[in-house]
């Protein structure tokens, strides 16, 4: 007999009958949103950050070692999203795979992941938003512009900005693909610029020292330096392309669709970061780099004052999509956590003038707010990746147990050289999670025990699937 925690829902793969949403979005569509979603503050800020005080140059070795681990990762979500379906993306995954308790745990996580995710990139949206002030002398008081544990009292724009998105999701604003595809052209157009100009003005005597804090190092404060603590930190950059696989009841062939949204957006955004890291730190000495808005400031620094005030423009209209994209994700999973009564009922109720669920938005506006007010953007991103690291590294497991549990289920993609390239996605995610600094993890396991006190004292009897099994 199985425990309650670890009963499993069903696979309903696409089932037709039940569906309600119009499927509107079609194989490029979602290779656009993945872009959408994924180029963000990881590049335009992180990348800079790491330069200067993980990895120097090796950056770029960052990048691509990331960009191994979600490889693997991108592989089992595409896997898992025709075979699976539904549109709580790893939690729904989980549930069918592992059951209830995993499946919680999962969603829990992923709470972190997306509501983490959009502090993060509002502190890189401020970074850029100051900059721009500034260029027209309208400067924010700085100690208006920095967390607490940066010498500031609070960074007020990103704290702002999630309230103005909280507004806008309130009044019904909805990712159209339309709208996404154009603000992801600004941001190539933003990116194509940068690489235009940087090509001319590389001064290879910048990637000397290339390795200047070698590979890892725990230092004697428990920070974390080197280029895998860097690849730990620019991970990042790679949040979003499991967006995609939320979109799996709008697709229209979801089998095929979503597979090809998620390997063609992961791979050209690693295209993208490696030549981007490449440059940025050939066209500066990486030592520069350390500033709210590296992109914009290299650009300053070689004299291009028009492009670094035209890329500010492009960032703080690309990074306000991403937001949305990831806070809108956010109100989706607590809404499929809610309707599987592994969260309240409270959360799940829609305001009948509005049409959205107003209450989820207002609270998850007003956390969000404060922490990105309060929590510098490098400890946002590394509570983000922990969190996403261990979905990920669930998924490439969910992979190998329902090979084995359900052999015959059919599977129009299939991640190929499994179990190999599952196995290979979990150690290379739990090696990034072990090069995080102490701090990191504590916050996380913090985290997932409140989860497991939320779930032992409501979930656990308010699940519609032991409910169900009950009645
Ligand atoms: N990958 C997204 C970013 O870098 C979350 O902003």
């Amino acid at each position: 007999m199985t425990l309650p925690i670890f009963r499993t829902k069903p696979v309903q793969p696409y089932d037709e009958s039940e569906h309600s949403l119009k499927r509107c979005l079609s194989a490029w569509d979602l290779a656009f949103l993945g872009v959408g979603a994924i180029i963000g503050t990881g590049i335009f800020v992180l990348t800079g950050i790491a330069a200067a005080t993980q990895a120097g140059p090796a950056v770029v070795l960052s990048f691509i070692i990331a960009g191994f681990a979600c490889a693997f990762a991108a592989l089992a979500y595409a896997e898992l999203s025709a075979a699976v379906g539904g549109c709580g993306s790893a939690y729904g995954y989980s549930y069918a795979a592992f059951g209830e308790l995993f499946a919680f745990i999962i969603g829990w996580d992923l709470l972190l992941e997306y509501g983490i995710s959009v502090a993060a990139v509002a502190n890189g949206w401020s970074g850029y938003f100051c900059n721009a002030l500034s260029a027209i002398d309208l400067p924010i008081p700085v100690a208006l512009t920095k967390a607490p544990e940066l010498g500031g009292i609070i960074n007020l724009p990103a704290s702002l900005i999630v309230l103005l998105l909280m507004f806008l999701l309130i009044l019904g604003v909805k990712q159209s693909a339309k709208a996404n595809n154009a603000m992801v052209v600004v941001k190539l157009i933003t990116i194509s610029i940068f690489i235009a100009i940087a090509c001319f003005n590389v001064h290879p005597e910048n990637w000397h020292p290339f390795m200047p804090f070698g590979w890892f190092q725990t230092l004697p404060d428990g920070k974390t330096t080197g280029v895998f603590a860097g690849a730990s930190l620019v991970f990042f950059a790679y949040v979003g392309f499991d967006a995609v696989s939320t979109a799996a009841e709008e697709a229209k062939d979801p089998q095929k669709d979503l597979p090809f949204g998620i390997i063609t957006s992961l791979s050209f955004c690693t295209i993208i970061y490696i030549l981007v890291a490449g440059l940025l730190t050939g066209v500066v000495h990486y030592s520069e780099l350390n500033v709210s808005s590296p992109v914009a400031h290299a650009l300053t620094l070689i004299g291009f004052n028009w492009a670094s005030a035209l890329i500010s423009t492009g960032v703080i209209a690309g990074l306000t999509t991403v937001m949305l994209v990831l806070y809108y994700g956010l109100t989706r999973i607590i809404f499929a956590m809610s309707r599987d009564g592994l969260l309240s009922a409270f959360f799940s109720k829609v305001n009948p003038t509005t049409q959205t669920p107003v209450r989820v938005i207002v609270l998850c506006g007003f956390i969000i707010s404060l922490v990105a007010g309060l929590m510098p953007l490098n400890e946002l991103a590394k509570l983000v990746n922990i969190g996403t690291l261990a979905a990920f590294a669930m998924v490439c497991l969910g992979v190998i147990i329902l090979r084995i549990k359900q052999p015959d289920m059919p599977r129009p993609f299939r991640s190929p050289f499994s179990p190999l390239f599952p196995v290979l996605g979990m150690v290379s995610c739990c090696a990034l999670m072990a090069f995080l600094p102490a701090l990191t993890w504590l916050r996380f396991v913090v985290w997932l025990v409140i989860g497991l006190i939320v779930y032992f004292t409501y979930s656990f009897h308010n699940s519609q699937l032991s409910k169900n099994h009950n009645s």
